[in-house]
């Protein structure tokens, strides 16, 4: 089973292969990933994209915010521990108890990534950042009357779970979409006595903004409060200690999604206070989390296994315990720089270019204060456009629209009042509405400055009215295709062999209803 590029390294049989391939190695960590070898072990840096004049150009991927590309080093882990893959705390074979192992392993590794002390806090996995935020929201047993305070800058995966369990109020942010600590402060003095817990973002996927966990754990500890720190965006960018700074700064609960940070095949984490876990029923309820069930009572299992319902994705856990590894090799600090450097190279060059806007921190001398996440605007061309021109003139994938983050982006664009309520009335109705938003750039550790001049000199052209293509934007979801080239034609770069004449639910291509998520 081959599952990637550089998987060359191992034989069927997962013995390693005695023959050099004349490329880097994914698999074996003994020479060190470096910021300046890490684009090698990148999968699909070089996969080549259709333009729209027909010609093929390698793909530049400026949608790290969204998922990362696989890591090379991650395919062979996988590949190789394939050999050995069994069920988890069930079999009593080799295989299982070594498929068991690997998994205690891997939290163990997240336990040190995080920073977390095994003596407070237990590991959890799950399916992404988002279950795992829903599965906390449900444990904690809120009375009514209970506060959560979130913020304005929040991904809705830290935000509705929230809404869905206790009264939630709100932290502004300013005008460049930073957090008012002012605001957090007023707002936990205000209802001291009712705020169970803090929900704040670690990183903003819009703006890029780091916000000060710390000192925000500090606040809510003070009113004696609890703080969760959505780290899907931060975790694979910043360093993250969650308890090795005094106690009233440490973190309580932390969430993050693996394929965020170069390990796809679905897994997420929660990281939170182990004596929560302890009491209460678990959120999901089956196979695999308890001592032992009469007809008439339940005996639950220590947490985490009292968390994991079902089959544990062992696969997930290998590919995100091999992350971890590689993402220590390169260091999260010269990741850090690299893409603050990238950052404040595009902020500088933007910057000169008239009619675009960039939203947040503009401030290219700041860019080590954040992270590589640029949304933008170009004036008179709308953000569907700009998405599609790059795509279909240089193979640059973006992001458009309001990010899973609707009243932050509405905010960051000060869309009036009314004008909001108007759009939700009528997308209540149904009636096709032009959506506002922006088109954002988010870096990964393997992305150049090279990549950045091709994309800014786009942009300028953009800007300008110039571009070669023709975009036709498609009357029910609003998304502008190239002409000649429909999405639906790319069938021959990828296919799964089903080969469906008509798709009947095509969720995240054209049935969509003028809604950009
Ligand atoms: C800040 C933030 N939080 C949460 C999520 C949700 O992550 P997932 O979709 O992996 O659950 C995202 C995804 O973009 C995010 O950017």
């Amino acid at each position: 089973m081959v599952l990637g590029e550089g998987t060359e390294a191992y034989a069927s049989d997962g013995r390693q292969n005695d023959q050099p391939t004349g490329r880097p190695k994914g698999g074996a960590l003994s020479e060190r990933l470096t910021i300046s070898t890490i684009r090698d072990q990148i999968v699909g840096v070089e996969t080549l994209v259709p333009l729209f004049d027909g010609t093929h150009s390698p793909c530049i991927n400026f949608d790290n915010a969204s998922t990362t590309p696989a890591l090379k080093p991650v395919l062979d882990k996988l590949n190789e521990f394939m050999q050995w893959y069994a069920s988890v705390g069930r079999g009593a074979g080799i295989k299982s108890r070594l498929s068991t192992k690997t998994l205690e392993e891997v939290r163990e590794l997240v336990y040190r990534f995080v920073g977390a002390d095994p003596k407070r806090h237990t590991v959890i996995f799950g399916k992404n950042a988002t279950e795992v935020i829903n599965q906390l929201a449900r444990r904690i047993p809120f009375r009514s009357g209970d506060i959560v305070i979130s913020t304005a800058m929040e991904h809705h995966s830290n935000d509705l779970p929230w809404r869905a369990v206790a009264q939630v109020k709100c932290v502004e942010v300013d005008e460049r979409g930073v957090l008012d600590l002012g605001h957090l402060a007023h707002l936990l003095n205000r209802h001291a006595n009712a705020v169970r817990l803090v929900a704040v973002t670690g990183a903003s996927n819009v703006t890029g903004v780091v916000n000060p966990i710390h000192d925000i754990a500090e606040m809510a500890h003070s009113v004696g409060a609890k703080l969760c720190v959505d780290a899907a965006q931060l975790a694979p960018h910043r360093s993250i200690r969650m308890d090795d700074v005094a106690v009233e700064r440490s973190i309580d609960y932390l969430a993050f999604s693996a394929h965020k940070m170069y390990a796809p095949f679905g897994i997420g984490v929660l990281v939170g206070l182990t004596d929560l876990f302890q009491e209460g029923v678990p959120d999901h309820v089956g196979g695999g989390q308890v001592d032992l069930v009469t007809r008439d009572h339940i005996l639950w299992s220590a947490p985490p296994a009292r968390e994991e319902a079902g089959t544990p994705n062992i696969v997930g856990a290998v590919a995100l315990g091999k992350t971890i590894l590689c993402l220590q090799d390169v260091g999260l600090q010269p990741i850090a720089a690299h893409e603050a450097g990238l950052t404040q190279h595009l902020l500088g060059r933007l910057s000169r270019i008239e009619r675009i806007a960039v939203y947040g921190d503009t401030e290219a001398d700041r860019s080590a204060d954040r992270l590589g996440v640029v949304p933008f605007s170009i004036e008179g061309v709308p953000h569907e456009l700009v998405a599609a021109i790059l795509d279909g003139e240089a193979g640059i994938g973006v992001r458009d629209g309001l990010f899973c983050a609707h009243p932050y982006v509405l905010r960051l664009l000060n869309e009036p009042a009314d004008t909001v309520a108007r759009l939700s009335q009528e997308l209540g109705k149904g009636v096709p509405v032009h959506m506002p938003g922006l088109t954002r750039v988010s870096f990964g550790m393997y992305n150049t400055r090279a990549e950045v001049d091709v994309l800014v000199e786009v942009l300028e052209g953009i800007s300008r009215g110039r571009y070669e293509g023709q975009y036709t934007q498609d009357a029910r979801t609003g998304r502008f295709v190239r002409e000649g080239l429909s999405f639906r034609s790319n069938k021959e770069l990828f296919s799964l062999g089903a080969d469906f004449p008509k798709l009947r639910h095509e969720q995240y291509d054209s049935s969509h209803p003028r809604i950009r998520r």
